[in-house]
């Protein structure tokens, strides 16, 4: 690979760099392309590529690309090993390459005062939940003071819990509680942005010449013209307009949460001391809010118009992997996540928009930056996009995975199937077959079979373990989500028939995740926060605790298998089939090989002839037999 890349190198020069990769594997993501177009045309110089788009994509989408290309191969990432150098670790693992995390979404987990809104004492009064599950470690979404506008992940004060959820002391209370099951919990920490509310804000805009003026992004101008012209996630312009100020300020996500300027040395030391508050009360690390969005390309310039149509959102090239992206985070992780006897707090980046080889940039064991990247192109079957009401195949996500793995050296794969920001992936694949509580409860376990045999740390999400599915709302008034809210008022706005909104809307809506666990069989939340719908009788954890053939039995079960064989939790991969609806892998270990047979499929399927001697250990269904696999199941054997 010639670096860096010009105007002057061949596409495949382009192509070869992790941005390159990461970029063909998108476009290939978002239209379906297949994947050998762009290698076939790798000869192209850029220059006469950029003559040859020109009229179809507009303007300087090449030299964005070229720009992308170069960024994050300078200065610090260049002491670091390149691709070539990274080697798998050897010797102990870090503690979370074989641990099984549990996200809780404390607001709807458990109320323990009944004013309808989730909380710490709740949890603590559960966490025999997760350790008769089997997991190793919980995340908590957050739990700091908030005015709530995108439910706690608008901060307002990061050393202070948010009043509906407890106390400091209950949070040092469940902190220890964890400590002495053997469970370690990892906090969410949300420093792209703060809350308008966060007293920063509120004196950045009372004196303009105040330190914290410079922590955000404050641009003058008159009120009809926002600075540029990148979008918000949650709809509309990036930026607020603050008539005290007489200026524009930035806000990538809902317009009270406002994006601070990283390129400041004080917000990044600031970040670094709230770090270090934490772990100083004994919280095991972090998980990163969208960390790879904190680096902006100086000027703010315009974003390309194609590539916003592409991804949704204008603007996102200038940020989504930014100049200073990777000296910041390694500048975190030594000044905030480095304790003093040298070891380092686990550091798990949400890096959305980022692919393969830029994760594989941000997670290596060797350049000090994060631990694991949450990448998200595994969740939604190429073509599509949360908003569409479509079904899941099962095969992009084994594919997703498996390439993933065959490119790890020194870094880790996060597994995860879903969270608060997703809907049930149980209802992704089965549609409406998921009224069906025996098929409900088929991909249930094949799903969990699928997340916990894989390589990699998994991440599970509340409710996942009872077999969730996606809630029955009826309206816009049913919803609580900032995100869904603001969609379906701009596609209504823009003309859309309301129940065409409504459907976009409710394919992908963020509440599906949010409802409430459901701890009883007729639990009534009808002064919760958000409602839950579903009430299929024997989808409570009353219903399925004692029930060897629930869900939750089946979690259990193999989060036992993983935690008693470490072969399925850190051992090498090997796919040996993979035909349509099926596949196997191996999972071994110098001691043992275990084998996974899948049908992914809702038919039965011709179980692939392997030539293994293998005796079986766990087997989802009861429906398969020694030459088919029934739908949606999946057998884990042992190898003799
Ligand atoms: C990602 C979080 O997971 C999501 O819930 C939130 O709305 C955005 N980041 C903004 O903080």
């Amino acid at each position: 690979m010639s670096l860096p890349v010009t105007r002057r190198s061949r596409l495949r020069d382009l192509l070869a760099t992790p941005v390159g990769r990461d970029a063909t594997d998108k476009v290939v993501l978002f239209s379906g392309v297949p994947a050998w177009v762009p290698r076939l045309v790798g000869g192209l110089r850029l220059d006469t590529l950029d003559r040859l788009v020109r009229p179809i994509v507009g303007e300087g989408l090449v030299d964005a690309l070229i720009g992308l290309a170069n960024a994050g191969l300078g200065s610090a990432a260049q002491d670091e090993p390149s691709a070539g150098e990274r080697e798998p670790v050897t010797g102990p693992q870090p503690w979370w390459r074989s641990a099984v995390f549990a996200q809780v979404y404390p607001r709807s987990f458990a109320d323990s005062n009944g004013d309808g809104i989730g909380d710490l004492r709740g949890i603590i009064d559960h966490l025999d939940h997760f350790t008769d599950l089997g997991v190793d470690a919980l995340w908590l979404s957050p739990v700091f003071d908030s005015p709530n506008r995108d439910m706690g992940y608008d901060v307002r004060d990061y050393r202070a819990v948010m009043a509906e959820m407890g106390t400091l002391d209950d949070l040092d209370e469940l902190i220890a509680g964890c400590h002495r099951r053997g469970l370690r919990i990892v906090l969410d920490l949300v420093v792209n942005h703060t809350s308008t509310e966060h007293r920063w804000y509120q004196k950045a805009l009372a004196d303009p010449d105040s330190a914290e003026r410079g922590y955000y992004f404050f641009r003058d101008g008159n009120a009809s013209q926002p600075p540029n012209n990148w979008n918000s996630f949650f709809s509309g312009p990036a930026w607020r307009w603050e008539p005290s100020a007489n200026a524009w300020a930035l806000h990538l996500f809902d317009q009270n949460q406002v994006d601070l300027n990283w390129d400041n040395p004080a917000v990044r030391r600031e970040v670094a001391d709230i770090v270090g508050w934490w772990l100083d009360r004994g919280v095991d690390g972090f998980r990163l809010d969208v960390i790879n969005y904190i680096s902006k390309q100086p000027g703010l310039p315009d974003g390309h118009p194609f590539v916003g149509r592409l991804f949704g959102f204008t603007g996102i090239e200038h940020y989504f992997h930014g100049p200073m992206l990777h000296e910041h985070l390694a500048a975190l992780r030594r000044d905030g996540f480095t304790r003093p006897d040298g070891t380092t707090a686990v550091m798990i980046g949400e890096t959305p928009g980022i692919g393969i080889e830029t994760g594989r940039l941000l997670s290596g064991a060797g350049r000090g930056e994060l631990d694991l990247v949450f990448n998200f192109d595994a969740l939604e079957t190429p073509g599509h996009t949360r908003w569409d009401d479509y079904r899941y195949n099962l095969g992009h996500l084994v594919d997703f995975w498996l390439d993933y793995n065959a490119r790890v050296t020194d870094d880790w794969v996060a597994l995860f199937l879903e969270n608060h920001d997703n809907p049930r992936m149980v209802s992704k694949v089965a549609g409406q077959r998921a009224a069906d509580p025996a098929v409900r409860v088929r991909v249930a376990r094949l799903l969990a079979t699928l997340l916990l045999t894989m390589r990699g740390t998994p991440f599970l999400f509340q409710g996942q373990e009872l077999g969730a599915v996606n809630e029955p709302f009826r309206g816009i008034d049913d919803l609580r989500d900032v995100e869904s809210l603001n969609r379906y008022a701009e596609l209504v706005a823009g003309g859309m028939p309301a129940a065409k909104a409504w459907r976009q809307v409710l394919a992908g809506s963020r509440d599906h995740a949010r409802t409430p666990i459901r701890w009883t069989e007729h639990q009534d939340d009808s002064s919760r926060w958000l409602r839950g719908h579903d009430r299929t009788p024997g989808f409570s954890v009353e219903a399925q605790r004692d029930d060897p053939r629930s869900v939750l039995a089946w979690y259990r079960a193999l989060l036992a298998l993983r935690r008693a064989h470490l072969a399925l939790a850190t051992g090498d991969i090997e796919c040996v089939h993979r035909s349509r609806d099926l596949v196997a892998w191996l999972r071994s270990s110098p001691d043992e090989t275990w084998l996974v047979e899948a049908n992914l499929g809702g038919r039965v399927r011709r179980r692939p002839r392997l030539g293994v001697a293998a005796v079986e250990v766990l087997a989802t269904t009861t429906g398969g037999d020694a030459a088919r696999l029934a739908p949606w199941s999946a057998v884990i054997s042992r190898l003799r």
